[in-house]
């Protein structure tokens, strides 16, 4: 008797974590893993008692599960997922499901659904997002693939999901084929700008403002109180009050180069493949470049100087002014996340639902936070709503923002202070609301050295012209075309 409701292949910690999750609310789960002693430990150790079937082959996987069969891999991201879905497709049949739950390249689960179709078989590939103790205590999860395969995944997905307040489940269809782990990528690049947005707070407040520790940990206590509060604030509120042995705060000794595992630079590569201007992400993921430099940086800075940071002002005004220029910085990233999706879903054919995706994101995953359900209210007020900042609410918040903003942007530049992610975003704020922005010049300079041609603001759009700027040379244009 097969008996299993789905089978996991991949008994890392999310797997194991995954597992646990959906034994908990009621699914018998069958498990596989290449390394089939890590299935044993498993079996006799955190799935001992449960119904929980362990597999040392994949047809014995494969045999114990019930039909329509459901298998999810959680192995690493790449060449190990294609090996799988061969392995699985002479095992399966007609109308079966591999899921994919890893960080895979949307690109590559728009190929993976097609080729499992075509074998007859159905695919989802679906983000996963909170980690470890997310997955087991709740993700957020951001499927995508053949249609037809959610009906069967639905009630395990929504169940081992997080849920908000009301109950809702974070977890939705996302759309076709790659929908889901583009969403994902989307997330994850959120996930790199936040991040640089509270860096940036905690360095004007070390270095400009010159508060102790202590007096950082209860300013990020009280901003969780508020409308900032999200995960990655409540963290940064612990990590600031955490002390080394020596009683010393354990954040000052750790290196400042960081790390990073490629999902904000593949949203960054696939805003400009849309062009779309995804500035605070993209500066995010420069920001995480320029740290790692972290030799290079200390050899400069023996040798360049600059402004020595200097505060004169009244600190609590300035203290409440960050706390604006973050939420305003924010704004900015989620509203240009919000317009690749966008143009994502013209170019890829789906249908996306911004105010399921905003709350897929309000509970589980790592930009949880108060914010998204302030946008998943816009999009349920208005669900063609064209840009977060038209929001009535996120306008008037923007707009109430700025002297604060603008306070904190010029303050840190004049002292010396490294802002690119608050910056970028008020550049970006200020360029998005011009009405003529100097692009006029770049076209001429265009249509100067190239040819390249214009557009007139007193004729019809889609008119070309050229001028002959020198007087010599011909009055052939190039042929007008865009990259
Ligand atoms: P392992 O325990 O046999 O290494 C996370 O690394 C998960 O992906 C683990 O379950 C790991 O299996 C699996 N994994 C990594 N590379 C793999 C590969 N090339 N083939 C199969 N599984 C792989």
């Amino acid at each position: 008797m097969s008996k299993a409701d789905i089978g996991l292949i991949g008994l890392a910690v999310m797997g194991e974590n995954l597992v646990l999750n959906m034994e908990c609310h009621g699914f018998t789960v069958a498990v596989y893993n290449r390394t089939t002693s890590k299935v044993d430990n498993f079996i006799n150790g955190r799935a001992k008692g449960k119904n929980i079937i362990g597999s040392h082959s994949l047809e014995e996987l494969v045999a114990n599960l019930k039909k329509p069969r459901k298998v999810m891999l959680m192995v690493k991201a790449g060449k190990p997922v294609d090996d799988f879905i061969e392995a699985l497709i002479p095992l399966m049949e007609e109308g079966d499901i591999i899921i994919d739950g890893g960080n895979s390249n949307f690109q590559d689960t728009i190929r993976r659904t097609k080729y499992v179709e075509e074998k007859g078989l159905l695919f989802i590939g679906t983000g996963v997002s909170g980690g470890e103790e997310g997955a087991l205590k709740g993700p957020s999860i951001m499927p995508g693939g053949s249609p037809k395969a959610w009906e069967h995944v639905k009630p395990i997905f929504q169940s081992i999901a997080a849920k908000v307040e009301d109950g809702s489940p974070c977890c939705d269809w996302v759309g076709e084929n790659g929908a889901g782990h583009f969403v994902k990528m989307v997330h994850n690049g959120i996930e790199y700008g936040d991040m640089q947005l509270i860096c940036e707070t905690y360095q004007i407040m070390k270095d400009l403002l010159g508060l102790p520790y202590e007096e950082m940990h209860q300013i990020f206590k009280e901003w969780n109180k508020g409308e900032l509060e999200s995960y990655l604030v409540e963290i940064t509120r612990d990590i600031l009050a955490y002390k080394d042995a020596d009683e010393q705060p354990l954040v000052e000794k750790i290196l400042d180069a960081a790390g990073q595992k490629g999902t904000g630079k593949w949203t960054v590569i696939a805003s400009m493949e849309a062009g779309i201007p995804l500035t605070l992400i993209g500066e995010a993921v420069y920001a995480r470049s320029l740290s790692a430099l972290k030799e290079e940086r200390v050899e400069a800075s023996k040798i360049i100087s600059g402004p020595k940071p200097k505060f004169e002002g009244d600190k609590k005004q300035f203290i409440d002014d960050l706390k604006h220029a973050l939420y305003a910085s924010k704004l900015i990233s989620y509203a240009q996340g919000f317009m690749l999706m966008r143009e994502a879903a013209k170019e890829f054919g789906w249908k996306l639902n911004y105010g399921g995706i905003a709350l897929m994101w309000r509970g589980g995953c790592i930009i949880r936070s108060a914010f998204l359900g302030k946008i998943k209210e816009a999009f349920d007020k208005n669900p063609s709503l064209s840009n977060l900042l038209l929001d009535p609410f996120f306008k008037e918040k923007v707009e109430s923002s700025q002297e604060s903003w603008r306070r904190v942007v010029t303050t840190a530049i004049s002292n010396g202070i490294w802002v690119p992610a608050l910056s970028t975003a008020l550049n970006f704020f200020d360029g998005y609301r011009q009405e003529r922005l100097p692009a006029n010049l770049l076209q001429a300079q265009r249509d100067y050295f190239g040819a390249h041609t214009y557009e007139r603001v007193d004729k019809p759009r889609g008119e070309f012209f050229h001028t002959n700027w020198t007087g010599h040379g011909g009055t052939t244009s190039s042929t007008t075309y865009n990259v």
